[in-house]
């Protein structure tokens, strides 16, 4: 048995895409589980760049099934410009299966996204206007369309003309903009289920199989662990579980079957959207840091917002996920950088706080406590061996590592795959 689950320990972007692309070669089988299309990595296989924002990175090895799990929310046209583009560049998608359970993005889901976080003014959340949200929102109220209901003719139809219904009262009634016909929408879905129809099978057996089968499972998360749900900064998070839990729900297998987990930590923070963020860097080396690592959103091309590594965040993520091997990512971004500061804890009211606080309020106004680590001012990218790295390299990783208590994996120093120590064997 071997099922290794990969997950974002901060606000996303850690670089996870190159972690699971590195893992992705060796494993059989590679699952998204939670989110849709507001996620996205780039991958660049010989020379050419794939931003990829719904398939698993796997699908660019000949010969790995992908899975997206039933926790995914799929946005059917983006869905399927990506399997297009694969297509055209001559990767075959014909192992790819999706889930009958995931559910499906409409475009109702994506305007009332954008139309929600207008409403909000200040109090906005800065989502990816994916429709991820209200796509969630239908779910739990139990009105969402799902895979399997959108490849029967008859069922899709009835659910979409009394979701129509409401939703375009809704966005009449209290946004005051024009609803959907339903004659399109239902042509423009019909024509989807079609294309689609051959990857949709029940993923979770085919999961089940695969792994009592022997083959090697890689779950690759998509966002992070502080826009979870239940355990991030509420409400600036995503709506679905990025921890590792996340997996089992979200690709239906169960916590006994999960070997390893690796946690993405890139070398300092970013965040996207609004919401707390101690560590933050409102200043010339937070932009240092976003131009020397083109901290730019690639779903939405949005500015990063940068700050210091916050261990804080990364023990937190530790204990939420029982991360065994830390994969640290974007090392090289560092390499300017006269002396270095770590986030060791947080004081909130001159006292130090035990806990991630809860409190929205309480985050925003703790004071970081930093301890500051002198800089290696080297070209690392070249290094292959963990040994050869600067002292201080080590000396700020091996800190890290200390102050979270979990065990170093990997270290990358650069985009390319061969710029990727490894410290412990993950498969
Ligand atoms: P949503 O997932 O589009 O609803 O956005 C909710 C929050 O999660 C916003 O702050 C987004 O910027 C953030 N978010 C969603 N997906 C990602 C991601 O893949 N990377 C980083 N931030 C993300």
């Amino acid at each position: 048995m071997s099922a290794v689950v990969v997950i974002g320990t901060q606000w996303g972007d850690e670089g996870k895409g190159k972690i699971v692309d590195y893992l992705a070669e060796k494993a059989d089988v590679v699952v998204r589980y939670a989110g849709g299309s507001n996620a996205g990595h780039t991958v660049v296989v010989e020379g050419k760049e794939f931003k990829l924002h719904l398939l698993p990175s796997g699908i660019l090895y000949p010969g790995k099934t992908c899975v997206v799990g039933n926790g995914v929310v799929v946005d059917p046209e983006i869905l399927l410009q990506e399997i297009h583009r694969m297509q055209q560049e001559g990767i075959d998608t014909s192992s790819l299966l999706i889930s009958n359970r995931a559910h499906v993005i409409m475009p109702y889901h994506r305007l009332l996204d954008a139309l929600d976080e207008e409403n909000r003014g200040e109090h906005k959340i800065g989502t990816t206007k994916r429709g991820i949200g209200p796509c969630y929102m239908d779910k739990n109220a139990r009105i969402g369309i799902r895979m399997v209901d959108l490849l029967d003719a008859e069922e899709f139809s009835s659910k979409l003309a009394r979701n129509l219904k409401e939703k375009n009262q809704l966005l009449q009634a209290v946004y005051g903009v024009e609803g959907f016909d339903y004659d399109t929408v239902r042509q423009e879905y019909l024509t989807y289920a079609e294309e689609l129809r051959p990857y949709v099978t029940d993923t979770a057996a085919a999961l089940h199989q695969a792994i009592g089968n022997g083959h090697k499972v890689l779950f690759e998360g998509a966002q992070a662990t502080l826009l979870d749900l239940d355990h991030g900064t509420y409400p600036y998070v995503t709506s679905s579980h990025p921890i590792a839990g996340g997996a089992c729900i979200g690709a239906g297998i169960g916590p006994s079957k999960i070997d390893k987990v690796i946690g993405v930590v890139k070398a300092y923070s970013t965040r996207v959207g609004e919401g707390p963020f101690p560590t933050e860097l409102l200043d010339a080396t937070g932009d240092h840091i976003r131009e020397r690592g083109h901290e730019y959103g690639t779903t939405t091309g949005r500015p990063r917002r940068c700050g210091w590594l916050d261990a804080c965040v990364v023990k937190y993520a530790g204990q939420l996920s029982g991360i065994d091997y830390m994969a640290i990512t974007r090392l090289d971004i560092l390499d300017e950088l006269a002396s270095i500061k770590l986030c060791v804890g947080y004081r909130y009211q001159g006292k130090l706080l035990n806990e991630m606080p809860a409190s929205l309020k309480v985050l925003a106004q703790v004071e970081p406590v930093y301890e500051e680590l002198p800089g290696w001012q080297q070209d690392i990218s070249g290094i292959r061996k963990y040994e050869d790295l600067p002292p201080n390299a080590k000396r700020y990783l091996e800190r890290l590592s200390e102050v979270t208590n979990i065990d170093l994996g990997i270290v990358s120093v650069g985009p390319g795959r061969e710029q990727t120590i490894i410290m412990k064997t993950i498969f």
